[in-house]
């Protein structure tokens, strides 16, 4: 085997650059300014530095890192040599591989469609013969996800799963045959135990990560009941399955998703509809967690700290759409943990 010197890049990983004689002084020093050290790096350094940039928008634009690699490459910004594609080599080991045809003929309606998870898994089903119907309410990043997939069949539908009115319309957009749906749109707290819990943050956490799925689940079933068949995927969370991963309301809210997901299951069973949840630990997605109370960061900030490798958004499309498909068959009621190990910690 030949030893070549790769130019640091953004293609590079965090930890390479923090390993690296010149790199890591360098990253360092700008945490530092940030008013962070490396610790903050931690769970997502198998990512290539250039997902810092994805993931931390204003805080680190291109232009920092453009500057970083300047620095460090004697002035000279060398072309990236890997592609930073959502779904290589930044997961580790793992790379996607699309089953070809595995949604063909099927109609599914994907909610979130528009970043993260929900955009993977609408973007897997796609590209996997599928029809999607790709709700969310963010209607420019729905038109990125459609603009991204020129070939694919995607229905997108700028909705808001709280209201009924655009309940109708997802419905309508999705016709008479409803396949499958992942319901996957939802949104975090601030962290806040119960007697610090604002009432806008409980109502706003609950009508989506619960009502939301309620109302768009009740309005699908009777074309499933009709076809005497479906597949419905819940997204859960690490917060349904344990209590100090959030605050009181996004861990109660997640809690009801499992609970929604076990009493669907059982009802529709005869019917052949099955119904499963996916429960992810930490993600790179475009969610946003606050820490609102000192309580909360106190008593949850030591658990923080033993959360597993941060994943890609694909990683977990491949857990839910394996539900979903009929590679699925014969689970229901089941809640899958996509989280690296931490449900076992
Ligand atoms: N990222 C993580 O670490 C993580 C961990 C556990 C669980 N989850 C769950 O995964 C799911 C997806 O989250 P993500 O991390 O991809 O977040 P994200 O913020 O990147 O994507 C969520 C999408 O849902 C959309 N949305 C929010 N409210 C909506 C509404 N009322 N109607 C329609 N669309 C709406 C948003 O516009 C956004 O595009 C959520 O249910 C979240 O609770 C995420």
């Amino acid at each position: 085997m030949t030893e070549t010197t790769q130019a640091l890049t953004g293609s590079r990983s965090i930890r390479e650059w923090l390993d690296h004689p010149a790199g890591g002084p360098l990253l360092r020093g700008m945490l530092a300014a940030a008013g962070q050290d490396e610790t903050a790096l931690k769970p997502i350094e198998h990512f290539a530095l250039q997902k810092l940039v994805e993931l931390g928008g204003a805080q680190f634009p291109q232009a920092d890192l453009d500057h970083l690699v300047r620095e460090v490459n004697a002035g000279v910004l060398p072309g990236n040599d890997t592609e930073d594609d959502d779904a290589t080599a930044q997961a580790g080991q793992w790379a996607e591989r699309i089953s070809d045809g595995r949604f063909s003929g099927k109609t599914v309606i994907v909610t979130g469609a528009a970043s993260g998870i929900g955009r993977a898994t609408a973007s897997r089903i796609a590209r996997e013969g599928g029809r999607v119907v790709a709700v969310d309410i963010a209607a420019d990043r729905l038109d990125a996800l459609v603009s991204a997939h020129p070939e694919a069949d995607l229905v997108p539908v700028q909705a808001d799963i709280t209201q009924d009115q655009d309940i109708a319309r997802i419905i309508n957009a999705a016709g008479a045959r409803i396949d499958a749906l992942a319901n996957v749109a939802g949104i975090m707290d601030d962290m806040t135990p119960l007697h610090e819990v604002s009432d806008d943050v409980w109502t706003r956490v609950f009508a989506v990560n619960v009502d939301g799925m309620f109302r768009l689940t009740r309005a699908v079933i009777p074309a499933m009941i009709a076809a005497g068949q479906g597949s419905i995927v819940n997204v859960a969370s690490e917060a349904a399955l344990r209590g100090n991963s959030a605050g009181v309301a996004y861990t109660a809210s997640k809690h009801a998703v499992l609970g929604m997901t076990r009493s669907t299951a059982f009802m529709y069973a005869p019917q052949g509809i099955r119904v499963n949840a996916v429960a992810p630990g930490p993600v790179a997605t475009g969610i946003e967690a606050t820490f609102r109370s000192e309580l909360g960061a106190k008593r949850l900030g030591p658990f923080m700290q033993m959360i597993p490798p941060v994943a890609e958004a694909s990683q977990l499309a491949a857990s839910i759409t394996f539900l979903l498909s009929d590679d699925g068959t014969n689970i229901s009621g089941a809640v899958l943990p996509s989280d690296g190990a931490w449900s076992v910690q």
